[in-house]
């Protein structure tokens, strides 16, 4: 989103509620800064509005570039679902009026919206695993249900699909107009806006496509680990990151005193608000442009919005430094990124099948990938966040295979802690395969403690 739409945004999505541009709150305006004066600094209602992630026309995007003599081999997908609609209600508050009905003329827009529909109407129950197949296959409900994708989560991934449509399929054409079943690999975890959010982004990518070309399997775990779920060292290192959140969270007096504020203003104690989860549905009043709830004792406001979501900023920076979530993620990464190296591997020695993967999934999916991969600096996953893996072959050199990773967008091949001292080393203009597979098959549990070097030892030791 550039400076201008951002300024733009950011004075119609004030709820009507707020006073303008939070000039009231002064207490306040000393520890943020003031978004509306100083547009782009990194501040809470910036990061808000980079996770809403709101549709717009122009989005800068480096996936498919390579130099001319590499030859794209096959493309993994890893995704976040669109927006939603809330998984938690504020207790005594009138929930968001949302609805999550698709209408072509309502904002926001989509070209193919109705296309979409008509298509999504003719889907078969034998394209899904079960128990996929009880799921409606796009959002249907005039008042959204809990957790339901919205309008925008599905513009958010036909936009998607379309973005990587012009590139891999027009531009690079990984794939022949007379694709076949198992050209693709299609998963996603059982919840309606995941498995929505992937036919979505499938439909952009490969619009009017074959029913019976299409399967979605069903996988069991956000972590996508289903068959090697089993880690106690990664179970330890969550409590050990969940205490760390506590403790951080008690040491934020302002914290505390704003869910107390909220708590009265909703008339229930601070510890059920709390439990409540707040912040996720203030988020979608504030990605809808909907103003905050109000009570007879009061409104909820974007001063206490802000200073959740400065918490989680501040929260997700010790995150980084204590290290006890990268001891999590590399664990809980493992065996995703196994799956994406082996696809990859197979992909090198010449096989033609699943040369397009697609896994749709959660926050709690991406965030993790991201950390294991080195990518700590990487935002939260926005809605629709898409993490994707290319694979290119030297067509000079046949037997070498590269690696590129895109982040929304952005190139981080060369953040990654198997790949950023790739410049120093080498002069090759790209990421060898290699890296990537010793990174999953070995170096990512030496990065724990250097002891283990496989995923079923590493879950088995002890915290130190
Ligand atoms: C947000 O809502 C206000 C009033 O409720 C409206 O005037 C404004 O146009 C809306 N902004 C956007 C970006 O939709
Ligand atoms: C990783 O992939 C290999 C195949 O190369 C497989 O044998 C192994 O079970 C996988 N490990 C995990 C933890 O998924």
């Amino acid at each position: 989103m550039d400076f201008l739409t951002t300024l733009l945004l950011l004075v119609h999505l004030i709820p009507v509620s707020a006073p303008k541009n939070g000039a009231s709150s002064k207490s306040r305006k000393r520890i943020m800064p003031d978004p509306v004066m100083e547009p782009g600094v990194p501040g809470p209602i910036h990061e808000a509005l980079l996770y809403c992630n709101i549709p717009n026309v122009a989005e800068r995007s480096m996936e498919g570039h390579a130099p001319h003599h590499f030859k794209l081999i096959s493309v993994q997908v890893l995704i976040r679902h669109g927006d939603r609609y809330p998984l938690y209600t504020i207790p005594k508050t009138k929930r968001p009026e949302i609805d999550c009905t698709l209408v072509a003329n309502r904002k926001p827009y989509h070209p193919k919206l109705e296309a979409f529909i008509s298509h999504m109407s003719k889907g078969s129950g034998t394209s899904f695993e079960s128990p996929l197949n009880s799921l409606p296959l796009y959002p249907n409900h005039p008042l959204c249900e809990m957790g339901e994708l919205t309008q925008t989560g599905v513009v958010q991934h036909l936009q998607n699909g379309q973005l990587l449509r012009d590139i891999y399929v027009k531009k690079h054409k990984l794939l022949p107009t007379d694709w076949s079943a198992d050209q693709l690999y299609l998963e996603t975890t059982g919840k309606s806006r995941t498995l929505q959010s992937g036919l979505a982004l499938l439909y952009g990518f490969l619009p009017d496509f074959d029913w019976k070309k299409i399967y979605f399997r069903h996988q069991p775990s956000a972590l996508f680990c289903s068959g090697s779920c089993y880690c106690p060292l990664r179970n330890q290192y969550l409590k050990k990151e969940q205490h760390r959140q506590y403790l951080l969270r008690l040491k934020n007096s302002q914290l505390e005193k704003t869910y107390g504020d909220m708590a009265r203003i909703v008339d229930i104690p601070t510890t059920q608000l709390r439990a409540a989860n707040p912040i996720d549905s203030l988020l979608c009043h504030f990605c809808h442009n909907i103003s905050f709830p109000c009570t007879k004792n009061g409104c909820i406001d974007m001063g206490h919005f802000k200073v959740i979501k400065m918490h989680q900023i501040e929260d997700e920076k010790e995150r980084r430094e204590m290290k006890l979530y990268l001891g999590y993620s590399l664990l809980g990464a493992h065996p995703i990124l196994n799956q994406t190296v082996n696809r990859m591997q197979r992909a090198a020695e010449g096989r033609k099948d699943e040369i397009f993967a697609l896994y749709s999934a959660h926050d709690v999916t991406l965030s993790p990938v991201l950390s294991a991969l080195g990518l700590s600096e990487a935002r939260f996953p926005r809605f629709a966040a898409r993490l994707i893996f290319e694979l290119w072959q030297d067509r000079e050199k046949p037997s070498e295979h590269s690696v590129r990773i895109l982040y929304n967008g952005v190139d981080v091949t060369f953040h990654t802690s198997f790949c950023q001292d790739h410049h120093r080393h080498s002069p090759k203009p790209m990421c060898p395969l290699e890296n990537l597979v010793h990174f999953v098959k070995r170096d990512m549990f030496v990065a724990l403690d250097g002891s283990s070097t496989n995923y079923y030892d590493a879950c088995h030791m002890e915290v130190v």
